[in-house]
């Protein structure tokens, strides 16, 4: 008997603008959803359980008074981009079926739609062929796994054997789970790149560089690729059948970055077959071996997603390119009418530092905020509205190498993936930080309720410090993403508490220093006491040159090295690499000097290049803290 109210009514409805929106209706006694699909019904009870007090996601029966209320709304909503991905990484480190379920739940949770699944890699192949049973039993494991950075000196390493990999009974299990919660799961098989550990199980798919192939147990780019003959497509299409099997998902992605050319330029077969199919260079080549995987996928009625690196030498006819060496790749490619996927590194790589490195666990690098990823806006400005129409969204790829475990995983995915899915889902009229941290709170609570282990960066203090031209002092300001912080703070004073010098403006150095400060909320503490140390001297605030430049742009000119904040051993944005035996500083400070040698050499080689640190020098009582190296 149909009721009228104390019901959730669901109701399929043509009228909705597409399969994924949805109407929700909350009155006093009843609460009905419209959607045009069961996807879209789907979002709208993910919206209920955010409305409701978070612990709803309890396991456990929740005991204390909490007031089950549900907000009397109208919500129509829509997602602003059909694609709204994450990758994982379970090449460099495996996580277990049981762990990549618990992802898809929080993906769903959060209106994600796509998990693409990067699961070869010179590190470890993780899915199941039955053709090429070595792939699993050879490329699934290797010997032993660097660590820290292959730089640290000496490198540590983790000297047990590692490895695993998923059945096809365990991928039809997670591809089975994840259509139940709208999730579709598209698998990555690396080509012509990325290939040791299949070349470590299959070394005759390799020009024959060598034979003592290795599943690599550290992480770089490395030399060996796949070999375009024909017993190497044979293989791939082989490998391709079984992946097509097993995900029905439209897209196949292929790969395509970072594949060194070495092998195919010392190749007598690949330099006659560039001959023989014209292709002027290893790029081209590159772009044919692309060609042919895309028609053969094209074939079995999908189509190919590959890194940007696809468009060197002629995008493949129907690719979709997935831009991540910034948005160049995919502003090309949408301009070419291709459809794009936007998750350039600097805003969407969620294996980046979100906090700073002296707190946070080892990680790749590159420096990640949660506001970077919450203003990310994937539609390049410089496109016609028709070429935005090519971007059909946005990822946050977690890549593996610093992260060992699944809770590691999640300390990394949140709570940026919070933020991403606002990019990915939220119509940007809505989108408001601000707003957005002051749900956070809730959002919190919900992920302590799953037992998510999440990162709260959001509850501490971040230093921001800068020279003050006008005034000529050096100025540190405190912030906190958590709205209504009361930051405490004292100067070269591990004790913070309530009663330290509460935070109004900018703090004045005018000598080296280390601030600690802590995030307060009514007298009560709400996150870890954090410190930065400043150096603050005669060079402070100067610009300079540096001959050679630096590996990092950012340190060549102007302030990089001179702007107070002293580097740490994992933080590699403030350390100036220079790969010469000598560096000069040009034009430090005002006039003309110039100071040579003012480093010394370190005492490490990396890849034969030797590394120089800036260093302390007395004798013109200048000291220059680039971290180092
Ligand atoms: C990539 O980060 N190599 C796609």
């Amino acid at each position: 008997i149909p009721r009228s109210s104390n019901v959730i009514r669901c109701r399929l409805n043509t009228s909705l603008p597409n399969e994924e929106s949805y109407k929700l209706t909350v009155s006093q006694s009843s609460i009905h959803i419209d959607a045009r699909t069961p996807k879209g019904i789907f979002y709208a009870f993910q919206t209920l359980r955010q409305l409701l007090p978070s612990a709803i996601e309890s396991d456990k029966l929740v005991t204390e008074k909490v007031k089950w209320n549900i907000p009397c709304v109208v919500i129509e909503d829509s997602p602003a981009f059909s694609y709204r991905g994450v990758m994982l990484d379970v090449s460099r480190h495996f996580i277990p079926k049981e762990d990549v379920k618990r992802h898809i739940d929080l993906l769903a949770f959060h209106k994600l739609n796509i998990l693409h699944w990067h699961l070869t890699d010179d590190q470890g192949w993780r899915i199941e062929i039955k053709k090429y049973p070595k792939l699993t039993t050879v490329g699934g494991y290797r010997k032993k796994t660097i660590v820290g950075y292959m730089w640290d000196n000496p490198t540590e390493w983790y000297t047990k054997r590692y490895g695993g990999f998923y059945t096809q009974e365990d991928i039809k299990e997670v591809v089975a789970y994840a259509k139940k919660r709208f999730v579709e799961i598209i698998p990555e098989i690396e080509m012509p790149g990325h290939a040791s550990a299949a070349l470590a199980s299959y070394p005759e798919l390799s020009c024959g560089l060598r034979q003592d192939y290795v599943v690599r147990d550290y992480f770089d780019v490395f030399d060996e690729v796949y070999y375009p003959k024909e017993h190497t497509f044979d293989f791939l299409e082989n490998v391709l059948v079984e992946v097509m099997e097993l995900f029905p998902s439209h897209y196949i992605h292929i790969g395509g970055d970072e594949c060194p050319k070495k092998a195919w330029k010392k190749c007598i077969h690949c330099q006659t077959l560039m001959k023989k199919e014209g292709l002027p260079d290893e790029e081209a080549l590159q772009s044919w071996f692309i060609h042919k995987i895309e028609q053969f996928v094209n074939s079995r009625g999908r189509d190919i997603i590959g890194w940007d690196e696809i468009l060197e030498g002629g995008l493949a006819p129907n690719a979709t390119v997935m831009s991540w060496r910034g948005e160049e790749g995919g502003i090309i490619a949408a301009r070419q009418k291709h459809k794009v996927i936007m998750t350039p590194s600097k805003r969407c790589y969620i294996d980046y530092y979100q906090e700073s490195p002296e707190y946070a666990p080892l990680a790749i690098g590159g420096f990640l905020p949660l506001d970077s990823v919450y203003f990310y806006n994937p539609l390049p400005a410089g496109l016609t509205t028709e070429e935005q129409s090519y971007i059909i969204g946005t990822q946050a790829n977690i890549w593996g190498e610093y992260i060992q475990t699944p809770e590691a995983f999640e300390y990394m995915a949140f709570p940026r993936l919070l933020a991403m899915s606002e990019v990915q889902w939220t119509q940007p009229e809505y989108k408001d930080f601000v707003f957005f941290t002051r749900r956070l709170d809730k959002e919190f609570k919900r992920l302590d309720y799953c037992q998510v282990n999440s990162c709260r960066n959001f509850y501490e203090v971040n230093y921001a410090g800068v020279w003050n031209e006008n005034h000529e002092t050096y100025e540190v300001a405190l912030s906190s993403f958590c709205p209504d912080a009361e930051i405490h703070y004292a100067i070269n004073d591990s004790v913070i508490t309530a009663s330290s010098s509460l935070y109004k403006s900018p703090i004045l150095l005018s000598k080296d220093a280390v601030i600690y400060a802590a995030v307060y909320k009514e007298g009560k503490s709400m996150g870890r006491v954090t410190h930065k140390e400043f150096a603050i001297n005669k060079a402070t605030g100067c610009d300079y040159k540096c001959v050679p430049k630096t590996e990092w742009e950012h340190l060549d000119e102007s302030f990089g090295l001179t702007d107070g904040y002293c580097g740490y051993a994992q933080d590699m944005r403030r350390w100036a690499s220079f790969y010469q035996d000598s560096v000069q500083i040009v034009a430090l400070g005002t006039g003309d000097e110039r100071y040579e040698n003012m480093f010394r050499h370190f005492d490490w080689k990396y890849h034969g290049k030797v590394s120089a640190q800036i260093y302390y020098d007395e004798s013109m009582s200048h000291r220059i803290y680039a971290a180092s190296d």
